[in-house]
């Protein structure tokens, strides 16, 4: 069957997950893991600048993340901050602009600040946009965007620009990719609404070992899928946005 899909997604969504194992499995604490994952993160931005992407919405902490030991959360929450403090620079000079999704008010003071900062800093960019989940969830994150609306009549449309707001980056385009690493096979209350119509790939390689040849690599099996939208024959991209 020809495939639908030429050009590589507009939205790329990755669940991030095994950096724990990672760590483990050679010896170190869960916290090298994570580490390692955010030397990943940086390789797989990059990699997604060159491939066109136009935005990439990474899962970096659930809100049922807060369950792990606190030991580890401090760990991941420092992780972030470092991240937001340094890597802007680097990130405006790519032209990626950087915003944050999730609840901002359980984070530790220096990393709202930091996220603050870090969103001012890069607000020019155009070539992509980056979303990091912190203290995400899809569910809360649908009922924020329903309780703005109040009684008003509501469509998709208003819908998605309500969760754009209910996310403060503004309103984002479906999810076309969505990655997860790790070995499991689950959304686990990532961008629920936003994935309706996603591609979902998946991969046993731990988030750390995760690089450019295995994101070129979804993306090559992205490109030969069958894009339906629920119809019956391969249609351009246009005719199924318009169909949403
Ligand atoms: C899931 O692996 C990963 C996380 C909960 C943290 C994600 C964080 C990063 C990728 C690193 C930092 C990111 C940035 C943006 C600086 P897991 O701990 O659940 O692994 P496991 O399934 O092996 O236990």
């Amino acid at each position: 069957m020809m495939p639908s899909t030429f050009s590589n997604p507009a939205h790329v969504a990755i669940i991030m997950d095994g950096n724990g194992r990672w760590g483990t499995d050679r010896g170190f604490d869960r916290s090298a893991g994570h580490a390692a994952g955010a030397e990943a993160v940086r390789t797989v931005v990059e990699a997604s600048v060159a491939a066109g992407i136009g935005t990439l919405s990474l899962y970096a902490f659930s809100a049922d993340n807060w369950q792990r030991p606190a030991g580890e959360v401090g760990g991941l929450m420092e992780l972030f901050r470092r991240y937001l403090e340094t890597e802007p620079v680097r990130l405006r000079d790519q032209g990626i602009r950087l915003t944050v999704i999730g609840r901002r008010d359980r984070l530790p003071f220096p990393l709202q600040a930091a996220i603050r900062l870090a969103e001012r800093s890069t607000a020019t960019g155009r070539q992509l946009h980056l979303r990091l989940a912190i203290d995400y969830s899809a569910r809360a994150t649908i009922v924020a965007a329903a309780s703005r609306w109040g009684n008003r009549p509501l469509d998709a449309e208003r819908f998605r620009r309500l969760l754009g707001e209910a996310d403060r980056g503004g309103m984002v385009p479906p999810v076309d990719l969505l990655i997860r690493t790790g070995g499991e096979r689950r959304l686990s209350d990532f961008l629920l609404w936003e994935s309706a119509y996603a591609e979902l790939w998946f991969t046993d390689r731990h988030w750390p070992d995760f690089g450019a040849a295995d994101l070129a690599e979804a993306l090559a099996d992205y490109r030969r899928r069958d894009r339906r939208y629920g119809g019956l024959t391969a249609e351009p991209r246009a005719a199924a946005e318009r169909a949403r």
